[in-house]
């Protein structure tokens, strides 16, 4: 169902005589042309620099000019894609320029392009980084989600190759890439397709279907009697609403030694809030709800594709959080798998419901060296972070570290939010162990908070993608957030 990402392949060539569908360079405006721009500029017969001159170049980030048929050289198109001011220019719209690129190159219907986007200048980032990049924003923009509607006239056909200039190392990075690519393919259109075709079962079939795939890659799913067997309350408790019955699923890749590096993802197919139903507008939205767990499908799927040398476990809680006369309800105080007592006092705080129980199993039966949640938890956080940072939230600072550096690495940046015990209280009730809610203020940190509660002594921290699993340009679709914060983490664990 996936559309095939893109083939990357490095190439020593002039960027004059090579033969490509599209060229794509990055220029700023109004600034003098750049030395590796001064061949271009010649064989077009002084094209670029007439173009500046005309103050004709894109002004804003990710604007850009397709020239067809230029003269003078062997490309049937050139890309002209604008860079900001200069002043604004960093390595994050160096990143967001390599996706509009990408888009630009699809819409074209180029079928080929060769990018020369690494050969920008970008603060405190070499070669390496640039050429990385560039490989998963071209991808990243030609990413068109179809599998649920009738061909178009206007829909371009996919790019199907980019090549890139070639650098030292490029082929064990190109591969590396090509398996990002992958993870945040796979995670962009799980989340993207709609929660009928999306259940619980869909997101273990497709599960299954990769590990059959990817040689080394295992499967294991947990259905509702192995849940409940399990003690497994809390999740259960928010899957009873529903005819689209529960799933665990583990994903395992054993690449090194050690224990195992999880991610557990939090895979809500949709979220109608239960019987605290959400209202009318925007619910069609709540299809997102298992960004989480798309993410770390996607993950594994890069590190499995990727052969890391490291061991990492995916676990997926799959559920549907629907009213009905069997959902729970508000005033429910539920046992979980830990036993700790719950009591319900919103069925719309699904979400850290059912990992307190997937953090217990995973922390019991993976034993791993660190645990990291990735879930659409909190409303919350959009309110606090927007659409641009992922809201990390742990009690232990070597691991933020080491998670906020991974997403400054891979362009996927998160930021974060305090989990301090003063926060606990808010939680408290005289009727169970905790409440699922904390009231109005800092409702992601209180969600946060929650989760702490089902850690035992894991290094552990939560992700909170609310705002960045969607919304990155247009059209509207998943961003595949963090498949790639996550995998650069898991790499530098890797060494
Ligand atoms: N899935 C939602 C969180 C969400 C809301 C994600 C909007 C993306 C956009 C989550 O299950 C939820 O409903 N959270 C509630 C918690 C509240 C009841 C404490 C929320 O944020 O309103
Ligand atoms: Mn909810
Ligand atoms: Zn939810």
């Amino acid at each position: 169902m996936t559309q095939s990402r893109i083939s990357l392949s490095p190439i020593d060539a002039d960027p004059v005589s090579v033969d490509t569908d599209c060229l794509v360079i990055g220029l700023m405006h109004a600034a003098a042309l750049p030395g590796w721009a001064g061949s271009l500029n010649e064989a077009t017969g002084g094209l670029l620099e007439r173009l500046r001159e005309a103050g004709e170049l894109p002004t804003s980030a990710g604007r850009s000019l397709m020239l067809h048929e230029p003269d003078g050289l062997r490309a049937r198109r050139l890309l002209i894609v604008g860079l900001g001011k200069p002043g604004k220019w960093t390595e994050h719209v160096y990143a967001a320029i390599t996706r509009a690129a990408g888009q630009a190159v699809r819409a074209s219907r180029a079928r080929s392009a060769h990018c020369l986007l690494p050969l920008l200048e970008v603060p405190g980032r070499d070669d390496a980084w640039k050429t990385f990049q560039a490989a998963i924003g071209m991808d990243h923009g030609d990413y068109v989600y179809t599998a649920t509607r009738t061909p178009r006239d206007d829909d371009a056909p996919p790019t199907e190759s980019v090549t890139l200039p070639a650098i030292d190392g490029i082929d064990a990075l190109l591969t590396r890439a090509d398996a990002v690519n992958a993870g945040v393919r796979t995670a962009r259109d799980l989340a993207d397709l709609p929660p009928n075709i999306c259940t619980p079962a869909y997101l273990a079939e497709r599960a299954t279907q990769l590990a059959e795939e990817i040689d080394g890659l295992e499967v294991e799913v947990l259905e509702e009697d192995a849940m409940i067997e399990l003690g497994m309350n809390a999740l259960m408790a928010v899957g009873k609403g529903s005819v689209n019955r529960p799933r665990l699923i583990r994903l395992r890749w054993t690449g090194g030694s050690g224990a195992p590096y999880a991610l557990v993802g939090k895979g809500v197919t949709f979220d109608t809030g239960g019987i605290s139903l959400k209202p009318r507008e925007l619910m069609e939205q709540m299809k997102f709800d298992m960004g989480g767990a798309a993410a770390t499908i996607g993950a594994l799927e890069a590190v499995a594709r990727m052969k890391l040398p490291l061991n990492v476990d995916g676990v997926v809680a799959a559920v549907e959080n629907m009213p009905d006369a069997g959902a729970y309800r508000p005033g429910d105080v539920i046992t979980s798998m830990a036993g700790k007592t719950i009591e319900v006092h919103n069925t719309d705080a699904e979400g850290r419901m059912i990992l307190a129980d997937a953090l217990t199993w995973t922390e019991r039966n993976s034993k791993p060296a660190a645990m990291v949640d990735i879930a659409t938890l909190t409303g919350a956080c959009v309110v606090a972070l927007g659409h641009h940072a992922s809201g990390i939230m742990t009690r232990d600072d070597e691991l933020a570290e080491e998670l906020l550096t991974a997403g400054l690495e891979a362009s996927d940046r998160g930021w974060r939010l305090p989990l301090w015990d003063e926060y606990q209280k808010q939680i408290e009730t005289p009727f169970a162990d905790m409440k699922n809610i904390g009231g109005m203020p800092a409702g992601s940190i209180t969600a946060g908070c929650f989760l702490s509660r089902f850690v035992e002594d894991t290094r552990w921290a939560h992700i909170d993608i609310a705002g960045s699993a969607w919304q990155w340009g247009k059209p509207e679709s998943a961003t595949g957030r963090p498949v790639g914060l996550l995998v650069r983490w898991l790499i530098d664990r890797a060494g």
